[in-house]
């Protein structure tokens, strides 16, 4: 059927995953990038979602919304767990988080045994973190650019047990992906075991060189700790490709799962030398559940993950990318035009996808924060670190090109605006 006929058929009235697969069908022979500007396709996208009236949504990256056919299962499966809970709970729901394990790993190209599953990238990265047996002067490498919280972890075992924490300071952009291999190669000594990096990071968006990072931690005998929380299913890759040691990432950002999921990877051989952060049984210390005993739990929103691959499937790894990287261009183009902005991450395939960091020489992006808020109703974060600022800025498959041109307008004439204002405190949490 050609592409037009097949949307004026009817579809609208019928959003969500079955849609998908039809849309397949109509698109089967578009490239990613061809497909990326295809507004007719987007549009259905679009209407599997529950958008918040008024708000124009410009930070998917802190933790994304779930498409109806995810949150559907969600309170399905929450309502048939509150009938009778001991036994719809434990009995039938529980069990079922199997065919989650197995879809996670098939989706990475893992084993099945090598996946946990979490209530975000925080619990997984933890368990590692706090779970490796490390002695008094062992060195651990991370970034002044990583996670606050995964940061801070560290700091809490160099104060209880005498580890040596050392935070590497990447180029902002990164202009050469071996540069950032080369930063951690010079920090390595006989003492380091540990090289802990981000895939995604959070502040600008650059994608870092994990499998190169992974290799060098190889060869030097130390432990990768990968945090994967802005990474999963924002872009493809298989976990076998990264060769990590652990690799960490919260479900409720880029893949859309519901809020509260995410998902711990820990190669084979290191289960039973990682202690979980909540006890196991006897006996189970090869087993990769005894990350998952955190007692009594919701089982709806860890099972509809499931309803969340679904879509993650139907909609394609590709195209979802093309399409972020597509909106990322649509508002960086023309914001790039006022006088030194930048951006914080070449915005090319290899260095960043849907996340992106712009900065205007001088001016305070929590007052473009604030403002955007309070002005237009739009949601970005701002950035600012020691070492650099900016607004990031973070589009999902249900944002159209109009709203990235109504984002950039604001911007516009805030910049005009700016600094006539004065600065508003700041009070952000970049997720
Ligand atoms: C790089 C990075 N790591 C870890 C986390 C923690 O994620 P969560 O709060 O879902 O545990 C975040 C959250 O934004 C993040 O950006």
């Amino acid at each position: 059927m050609p592409r037009r006929n097949f949307l004026s058929a009817g579809l609208r009235a019928a959003p969500g995953l079955a849609i998908l697969s039809r849309l397949n069908r109509a698109y089967a022979a578009a490239a990613p990038e061809e497909l990326a500007g295809e507004e007719p396709f987007w549009e259905q996208i679009r209407l599997a979602y529950d958008r918040a009236p008024g708000i124009l949504n410009f930070n998917n990256g802190g933790v994304a919304p779930a498409p109806n056919s995810v949150l559907d299962e969600q309170i399905r499966l929450t309502r048939l767990a509150n009938r009778a809970p001991a036994y719809e709970l434990w009995t039938v729901l529980e069990p079922q988080l199997e065919a989650v394990r197995k879809r996670l790993a098939k989706t990475w190209a893992v084993d099945a045994e090598e996946i946990a599953i979490t209530r975000n990238a925080t619990e997984s990265l933890e368990a590692a973190e706090l779970g490796l047996e490390l002695k008094p002067g062992d060195e651990v490498l991370i970034t002044n650019q990583d996670y606050p919280r995964m940061i801070n972890t560290w700091r809490q075992r160099q104060r209880r047990d005498g580890i040596v924490l050392k935070q590497l300071s990447l180029q902002v952009p990164v202009r050469r992906p071996e540069d950032v291999v080369e930063t951690y190669r010079r920090a390595i000594t006989p003492r380091t075991r540990v090289l802990h990096c981000c895939h995604v990071i959070n502040l600008t968006g650059e994608i870092l060189p994990v499998a190169r990072l992974t290799a060098l931690a190889r060869q030097h005998g130390l432990i990768s700790i990968v945090d994967g929380a802005h990474a999963i299913a924002h872009f493809p890759f298989t976990l076998a490709e990264l060769g990590c040691d652990y690799y960490g990432a919260s479900l409720h950002k880029w893949l859309s799962a519901p809020i509260g999921t995410g998902v711990l990877y820990v190669r084979r051989p290191l289960i039973e030398k990682t202690w979980p952060l909540f006890g196991e049984w006897p006996g189970e210390d090869k087993n990769i559940r005894k990350f998952e005993e955190i007692g009594t739990h919701p089982a709806a929103p860890h099972n509809a993950i499931l309803q969340a691959l679904d879509f993650y499937d139907a909609l394609g790894y590709e195209r979802k990318a093309a399409r972020l990287q597509y909106l990322k261009m649509r508002w960086a183009r023309r914001l790039l035009r006022q006088p030194g902005a930048r951006l914080l991450a070449q915005p090319g395939r290899g260095h960043s996808c849907g996340v992106a960091t712009i900065d205007f020489p001088g001016v305070d992006p929590a007052w473009l924060q604030d403002q955007l808020w309070k002005q237009d109703r739009i949601l970005v974060q701002e950035i600012t670190h020691p070492e650099f600022k900016g607004t990031r800025v973070t589009p999902n498959v249900y944002n159209t090109p109009a709203e990235a041109d109504r984002f950039s307008a604001a911007m516009e004439r805030l910049l005009a605006q700016w600094p006539h204002r004065k600065p508003a405190a700041a009070g952000s949490h970049a997720g």
